[in-house]
């Protein structure tokens, strides 16, 4: 479709927290995807953002214009989740690619639409799972399939940090709370560590004394999977960051952390026990946006269907459903047996060095995620 000097010209739709700290940046460290277009409301990020990375700037209103313009070939869609479906659609019947954020969007029946205008459309859609390329991640991943762990009997997790609920995430219900935004993490961890899809949940929410967050801000979850298998993750928007998980086989556990977050310090790290003693594994820190960015835009250029695709992302999407559904009843939400028809392989770990991330007081008109 391209030839092998073409760059895949993206535009990003939202310039909040992830893009100007990390997806922004990262395009930067890639060799065949370039910045062309940012869609903003704000005018200072129009002004400002627009002419640091040298691209023009639309409004929301311009999207349908900027669709059809010719000026882009993908979209970074990086909005709250409340509106993932409202960007991502029109880009895909365009025949725009879409790279979009996680989590896929805010009800299983709108990441059905997203994966049903992918379908009709001849574009591309990756959810942006960028632990998915990255080396530690896909280490663990890779040995866990392959037996080395021995029998893998059980997973768990905390992933947590002290949000502002002044920020986006802090007062949109439970599709902007910890278990959609933070627990996608640990749940597409162990989906991919077991290969295996969840057969039932169940789930446990609390409210922190004097925070105000509309939803439960710290949730435990647990899970059960075939063959006797269990995971249990806690998330929360309430306490000191924190993150860590731990899988355990019939011959080895391993307890990784740090293991979900990214940056240009944070290097993915767990060490292995056996009968025969313990082993570090330490991975350097590597450009993950970039990574994932230069993957996309790898299959574009060279016509494959990208391994995050849309079944994945629903396939996170109908667990957190089933979260919700529990933190509601109190009751276990059983899930019909499904089983993914693709997974992580060792070729998608990439090493691109780490961009410079802007400080929080070189962003600009963002509301930051931390109080
Ligand atoms: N992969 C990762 O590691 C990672 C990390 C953090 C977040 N995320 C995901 O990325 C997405 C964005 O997160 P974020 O932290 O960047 O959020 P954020 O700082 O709140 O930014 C979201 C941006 O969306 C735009 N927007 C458009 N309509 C909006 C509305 N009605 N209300 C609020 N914002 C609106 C705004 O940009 P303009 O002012 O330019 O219009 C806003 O700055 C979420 O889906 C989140 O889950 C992923």
């Amino acid at each position: 479709m391209f030839g092998t000097s073409k760059k895949i010209r993206y535009a990003v739709v939202g310039g909040g927290q992830i893009s100007q700290q990390a997806f922004m940046p990262g395009v930067g460290r890639t060799d065949n995807s370039e910045l062309v277009a940012l869609v903003t409301g704000d005018p200072k990020k129009a002004d400002k953002l627009a002419s640091h990375y040298k691209i023009k700037a639309w409004s929301y209103d311009q999207y349908d214009a900027l669709l059809k313009s010719g000026e882009i070939d993908a979209v970074y869609v990086a909005t709250p989740n409340f509106l993932h479906l409202q960007y991502a659609v029109p880009a895909l019947e365009a025949g725009i690619h879409v790279l979009l954020e996680k989590p896929m969007a805010s009800s299983v029946q709108e990441a059905e639409q997203i994966l049903a205008a992918q379908k009709k459309s001849g574009a591309k859609l990756m959810i942006a799972y960028r632990l998915h390329h990255e080396p530690g991640t896909v280490e663990m991943v890779t040995r866990a399939q392959s037996g080395e762990f021995g029998d893998i009997r059980m997973f768990s997790s905390v992933f947590a940090q002290n949000v502002a609920e002044a920020n986006s995430r802090g007062h949109n219900g439970y599709w902007g709370g910890p278990v959609p935004d933070m627990g996608t993490y640990p749940l597409n961890a162990v989906r991919n560590l077991f290969g295996q899809e969840p057969i039932s949940v169940h789930a446990v929410g609390t409210k922190t004394a004097g925070r105000t967050f509309n939803f439960d801000d710290t949730v435990a979850v647990t899970l059960r999977f075939p063959q006797d298998r269990v995971a249990q993750f806690t998330v929360s928007y309430a306490t000191a960051p924190a993150e860590s998980f731990d899988l355990t086989g019939t011959k080895a556990s391993i307890h990784a952390s740090p293991c979900f977050m990214f940056g240009p310090k944070i290097g993915i790290a767990y060490v292995e026990k056996t009968a025969e003693g313990s082993k570090e594994h330490s991975f350097a820190p590597v450009e993950q946006f970039g990574n994932e960015t230069q993957y996309f835009s790898d299959c574009i250029l060279n016509d494959r269907h990208p391994e995050a695709d849309g079944e994945e992302g629903l396939f996170d999407m109908r667990v957190l459903a089933a979260v919700e559904r529990s933190l509601e009843t109190g009751e276990v939400v059983t899930l019909a047996p499904a089983q993914r028809s693709r997974h992580i392989q060792p070729d998608q770990a990439l090493k691109l060095k780490p961009a410079k991330q802007p400080s929080e007081d070189e962003m600009i008109g963002i509301i930051p995620q931390s109080a």
